[in-house]
Parts: structure tokens; C-alpha cells; sequence
């Protein structure tokens, strides 16, 4: 038997590109190992958006180099946007490294391998940049990876990414996604709609569909017709078995009343928006060219709010970007204590060559500086997830469980445990439990609330027993605290 180890950082997009690379190994006879040097593949799914996550993957490459001397027959691949941002300079600087597979070429990887066990040649497979080519050749190059889904790969089975989109248009100054994931394509419906009713068939409950604008997402086909993702959310609120739809990440600019009335009234749809603001300073988001202004921003979140009631929204914000004043950053220290977000997503700035930012603006603030921003914006954020959690004690709540807590993990009770899962607002809702809820959607009442958790207790309907048997069987098989796989580091 062939192992195959892989680590992955990054976004939701990664995760999903490792999790069918592992399937599609696993039908070429791989195994998976938790330990890299018990490895005959190693692999590295990569991040380019900020340089941290790129300078780990050089540091863990570094850390191999003595075992692919001791060992060179070990196929050590680096995947993903870090592979089709630097191409050959990967193997500049870490020379250990056998194949280059950018994001989108992952199809090729088992090929790619078995051309490194054949020829012991390095291998290289990236698309084509932004400007070499016309779109449409750029287009073809990219190609969105989604071959058959392999159940057991998920972390939990009853839980699924899908990917509606691939790539972006947008252009934010700061950001190298446009360049590594290519142009925005959509998926068609025909197949995100056959792929999520697999799914289902499969056990799966909850969806969360995919894309870097998900709310740009449309599609049309050859007769004309258009598709939206409010039309694929329709669709699949139909289908029997699944429970829960949720999207992510959305476009400020882009978010028309279509969707929100689906969020609305679809019963399947998570209350649930994730929507970037960046920066609270129109300065700011100019240079940072988002195509909106703060006050665009409120309008945007003001609609959301009348019109699905009770949504909860999360957004993405960096601090320390070139130029940004104290009182530009003060902006942003307003927005996130007006808004009420359900969580901010707070990152420091960092510089990327291949974008416009890095080539017009000056990176002229501080690591020490961007830090001190970074802490007193979390500050803000965080005093907010008090209130908005206190508000909610009291509620009823249908959570779909995921399994043990962290703290239940530890755990040796031979009785209910610490458990976890999520409401329909996403927020964290952790409870005593017992193994057969892992994988129910459970209606609890929310007894207590922290800065990050809601704690609650389940109203179980009379005369259902916590276990069938009278035996608490709490092994990694019926909690899944085993199966995850590939957890980003970043
Ligand atoms: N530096 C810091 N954060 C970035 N992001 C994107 N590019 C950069 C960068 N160069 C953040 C944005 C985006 C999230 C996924 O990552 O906030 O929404
Ligand atoms: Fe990057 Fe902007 Fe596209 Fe988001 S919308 S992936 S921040 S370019």
C-alpha cells in the first residue's frame, strides 16, 4: 500500500482541492498517513495571500530536506496557489521538491506522479498567466477540479463543500487571488445541482457552496437562460434530505434583492452572510480600488437586515494598508463597533508582488504598528460577540452537530460529553451530548453565552433516549475527531 501525506493552508477552496486530490488518490491505491516521513507522497496544498502562509511551506519544505536525502525515492509535490504563483521558483528555492501543480491542474496530479516514479524527472503543470493569452485561452487553462466526490475524505460525512465558481474578476489592489485562481468562470448548474443530489444520496445535510464573489455567481447557458445562486439555492431546497445551504464569500457590490429574499424564504437557507468590507475609510477602499464606499457598505448591510430578519453577517477587514492614516484606521474602529457583526475576520496587510498595490503603493506601515491595529480592531470585534451572544440566550436553535468539543475531546466521562455544531446564524453553539447526535439537526435553547461560544442544551423530544443501548460509545468512528483531514495551519 502507497501513502500519501498532505497539508493544507488556506481558504475553504483549499480545503475542498485536498480533499478530492486525497479521493482521487485513493482510487490509485493510496492510503493517508497523519506522519509525513511514513509518506511515499508528500504534499503541500498552498496559500499566496499573505506571505506568512507562504513562508511556512518553505520552512516545512526545508525540514524534508534530510529525509528526501535519506529517502529519494519520497515524491514531495507542492500544490496549489503558491505552486502556480512561483512555478519554477519553487524548485529554486526548495530543490526537493518533485512536481509544481498549480490550481488549475490538480487533475493532472496522479499523472504527474506516476511521470515522477517513471522518468525521476521534476514535473511542472501550471495554467497560464492573466496577460499571456486571450480570456479565453486564460480560461481554458484554468479548470475547475471536481471529479467525483469520495465520502469518506470528508472530515464529516454529512457536511459538503461545493464549488459554484472558480477564479475572479475583481482586481482588489492588495490581492493575488485574479492572478493564482485565474478568471471567474461559473459552474454550470447542471452540474452543481447533480453533484449536490450525489451528495444527498450520500447522507449529506449541509452544503456550503463555494466561490471568492459566490454572489456574482451566474450562469448562462447555450439557449440564453440564465441561472443566479438564488436559482441553484431554489433548486436545491427542494431536495429531500438536505437540510442547510450556506455561501460563501460574498461581494458587497453584488449582493441584489433575488438572493436576499432566497435567504429569506428558502427554509433550507443558513441565515448567514459573509460579505468583506476591507476598510471602514473611503480613502482606503479606493486604493484598494473594492468599487464601493463605506456608505454604499451601510446601505448594503441596512438591506440585508430589513429584509431577512434576524440574519447574522461576518466580514473581512485589513489593517495597516499602504497609506492608512490613524484616523483612516479609526474609520474602520467605527464601522466594526456600529455593524454588529457576527465576527470580523481581521488581517495585517501584506505586500504581493503581482498585484497593483505592490507596484503603485509604498508598504509604509509597521509590523509592529499593523499588529497594535490588528489587536485593538479584534478588541472591538470581540465585545461585540459578547453582546450579540448575551442577546441571544433564551433562543430556540436548530444546530447541526459536528461532534466532540476541543474541551470534550479530553474528555473520558462515561456519560454525556462536551459537543459542538452550528446554528442557522453560524454562530458556535456547544452543549452536553451523546454520540447519536452527531450528524442531526438538533433544536437547542441557548442557556449561556461567552465572547466566541453559545452554550446550550438540547430539547430532546420525550421518550428519546441518549443511547440506544445504554452504552456511550464515544470511539473516533462515531465522533469523527479522527477523519479531519489536512487542517490549515494558517
Ligand atoms: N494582505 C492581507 N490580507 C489580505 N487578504 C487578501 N489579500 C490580502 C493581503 N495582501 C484578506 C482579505 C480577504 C481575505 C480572504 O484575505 O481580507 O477578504
Ligand atoms: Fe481578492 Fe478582491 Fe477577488 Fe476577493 S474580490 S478574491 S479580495 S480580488
Amino acid at each position: 500500500m502507497k501513502r500519501v501525506f498532505i497539508e493544507t493552508v488556506g481558504c475553504q477552496m483549499n480545503i475542498l482541492d485536498s480533499e478530492l486530490v486525497i479521493g482521487s488518490l485513493r482510487r490509485e491505491g493510496y492510503e493517508l498517513t497523519r506522519e509525513p516521513t511514513q509518506a511515499d507522497l508528500i504534499l503541500f496544498n498552498t496559500c499566496s495571500v499573505r506571505e506568512h502562509a507562504e513562508e511556512k511551506i518553505y520552512s516545512a519544505l526545508g525540514r524534508l530536506n534530510g529525509h528526501k536525502r535519506d529517502f529519494p525515492d519520497t515524491v514531495i509535490g507542492v500544490l496549489g496557489c503558491m505552486a502556480q504563483k512561483d512555478q519554477e521558483l519553487v524548485r529554486k528555492r526548495a530543490p526537493i521538491v518533485d512536481i509544481v501543480c498549480g490550481t488549475g491542474q490538480l487533475r493532472q496530479l496522479p499523472q504527474l506522479v506516476s511521470e515522477v516514479l517513471r522518468t525521476r524527472e521534476p514535473q511542472i503543470a501550471v495554467s497560464l498567466g492573466r496577460k499571456e493569452a486571450s480570456r479565453h485561452e486564460v480560461e481554458t487553462s484554468f479548470e475547475s477540479y471536481d471529479p467525483i466526490r469520495d465520502p469518506s475524505m470528508r472530515p464529516t460525512p454529512f457536511q459538503a463543500f461545493v464549488r459554484v465558481q472558480i477564479g475572479c474578476d475583481k482586481f482588489c489592489t492588495y490581492c493575488i487571488v485574479p492572478s493564482v485562481r485565474g478568471p471567474e468562470q461559473s459552474r454550470s448548474p447542471e452540474h452543481i445541482l447533480a453533484e449536490v443530489r450525489q451528495l444527498v444520496l450520500e447522507g449529506c445535510k449541509e452544503v456550503t457552496l463555494l466561490g471568492q464573489t459566490v454572489n456574482s455567481y451566474e450562469y448562462v447557458s447555450g439557449d440564453g437562460r440564465r441561472t443566479r445562486l438564488s436559482d441553484l439555492m431554489a433548486a436545491m431546497n427542494g431536495y429531500e434530505g438536505l437540510e442547510r445551504i450556506r455561501f460563501i464569500t460574498s461581494f458587497p457590490k453584488d449582493m441584489t434583492p433575488d438572493l436576499l429574499e432566497a435567504v429569506r424564504d428558502l427554509p433550507k437557507a443558513a441565515k448567514y452572510l459573509h460579505v468583506p468590507v476591507q476598510s471602514g475609510c473611503d480613502d482606503v477602499l479606493k486604493r484598494m480600488k473594492r468599487l464601493y464606499t463605506v456608505g454604499e457598505y451601510r446601505d448594503m448591510l441596512a438591506r440585508c437586515r430589513e429584509a431577512i430578519p434576524g440574519v447574522a453577517i461576518s466580514s473581512d477587514f485589513i489593517v495597516g494598508f499602504c497609506g492608512e492614516s490613524e484616523a483612516s484606521f479609526r474609520k474602520s474602529c467605527d464601522l466594526v463597533a456600529e455593524s454588529m457583526f457576527r465576527n470580523s475576520y481581521i488581517f495585517k496587510y501584506s505586500t504581493r508582488p503581482g498585484t497593483k498595490a505592490h507596484d503603485l503603493f509604498e508598504d509604509d506601515i509597521t509590523d509592529l504598528e499593523k499588529r497594535r491595529r490588528n489587536n485593538e480592531l479584534l478588541e472591538i470585534q470581540n465585545d461585540n460577540c459578547l453582546i450579540d451572544h448575551r442577546s441571544r440566550i433564551g433562543d430556540e436553535v436548530d444546530v447541526l452537530v459536528e461532534g466532540l468539543s476541543r474541551y470534550g475531546e479530553k474528555s473520558s466521562d462515561n456519560g454525556p460529553r462536551q459537543m459542538t455544531g452550528r446554528a442557522a446564524t453560524d454562530h458556535i453553539v456547544c452543549f452536553p451530548g451523546y454520540p447519536r447526535l452527531v450528524g442531526q439537526m438538533v433544536k437547542m435553547k441557548i442557556v449561556d453565552a461567552s465572547h466566541f461560544t453559545l452554550f446550550g442544551e438540547v430539547m430532546t423530544a420525550e421518550g428519546v433516549a441518549p443511547t440506544s443501548d445504554g452504552i456511550w460509545d464515544w470511539s473516533p468512528a462515531t465522533t469523527f475527531t479522527e477523519r479531519r483531514i489536512g487542517l490549515p495551519v494558517v
